[in-house]
């Protein structure tokens, strides 16, 4: 599925299907497609032999067994020491923590994919080796360009992307204060903005809609009261734990 053919409002599936599975892990991923979402989120951070892995922290401490921060480990550590798995009422579930390239190959042409890139994956340095330059180059690749959206709570992120490619679509995310990034959004061209749901307002979200044509996708939005208030002020969607209340 291409953006240009989402469907409004989007319910996407934070971290996947992560009310129920493990967060940013297959089964959570392959849920969320079995549900029917037309839209999933993830987290992606590189590892010391620079590969791109699905996890949300910079450690491997919360969301698995494994110990240290994700650039501190090669890749084959964190395959065959750390389990991303957690115990669900029907038993115990293992998992791996995903690469980026497996998520990819499973959602081709079947939804939309938001990668968040976390603000420790930015050096300062030569653009065209960044992190942020394997990450789009791993989705050109693919030839899904057109099917995802990048997105970061780093600005800087998104700026070097946007110099490397003129087609990404750019996800603002903002946390805190709801403040409209309209600026920002004219300076991107970016595709949407991300804010946190709490105090955010009919009164924000049609002063950036009005002012830059782009859509506003908060997160995390769990509570069907809440999500009915959102798409009554304007909202294109929203990114919930719980797609499964929405769909
Ligand atoms: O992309 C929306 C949301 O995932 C941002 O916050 O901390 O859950 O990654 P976080
Ligand atoms: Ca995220």
């Amino acid at each position: 599925m291409k953006l240009l053919e989402l469907k409004e409002p989007v319910f996407a599936a934070h971290r996947g299907l992560s009310s129920f599975f493990p967060e940013n892990t297959m089964p959570a991923f392959i849920a969320a497609l079995n549900l029917g979402c037309s839209m999933i989120e993830l987290d992606v951070g590189i590892t010391k032999d620079n590969e791109i892995v699905v996890i949300h922290d910079d450690t491997l401490d919360r969301t698995t067994t494994g110990r240290g921060k994700i650039s501190d480990n090669f890749y084959s550590d964190i395959f065959y020491k750390a389990d991303a798995g957690k115990i669900l009422s029907s038993g115990k579930i293992s998992a791996k923590v995903p690469r980026l390239e497996e998520v990819l190959n499973l959602v081709k042409d079947r939804a939309v994919l938001n990668i968040e890139i976390k603000s420790e994956v930015y050096k300062k340095g030569d653009d065209k080796k960044s992190s942020e330059a394997m990450i789009l180059w791993l989705v050109e690749k693919k030839n899904m360009i057109d099917q995802v959206i990048f997105s970061s709570f780093n600005h800087k992120i998104l700026l070097r992307l946007r110099e490397l490619s003129k087609t990404a679509n750019l996800g603002i995310l903002t946390s805190g204060e709801p403040r409209p990034p309209v600026g920002l959004t004219r300076k991107l061209n970016a595709f949407s903005w991300h804010p946190g749901h709490v105090n955010l307002s009919k009164k924000h979200i049609r002063y950036y809609k009005r002012h830059t044509g782009k859509k506003v996708i908060p997160y995390t939005v769990n509570k069907p009261k809440k999500a009915s208030k959102l798409i009554k002020s304007g909202v294109s969607g929203f990114f919930t734990d719980c797609p499964q209340k929405f769909i």
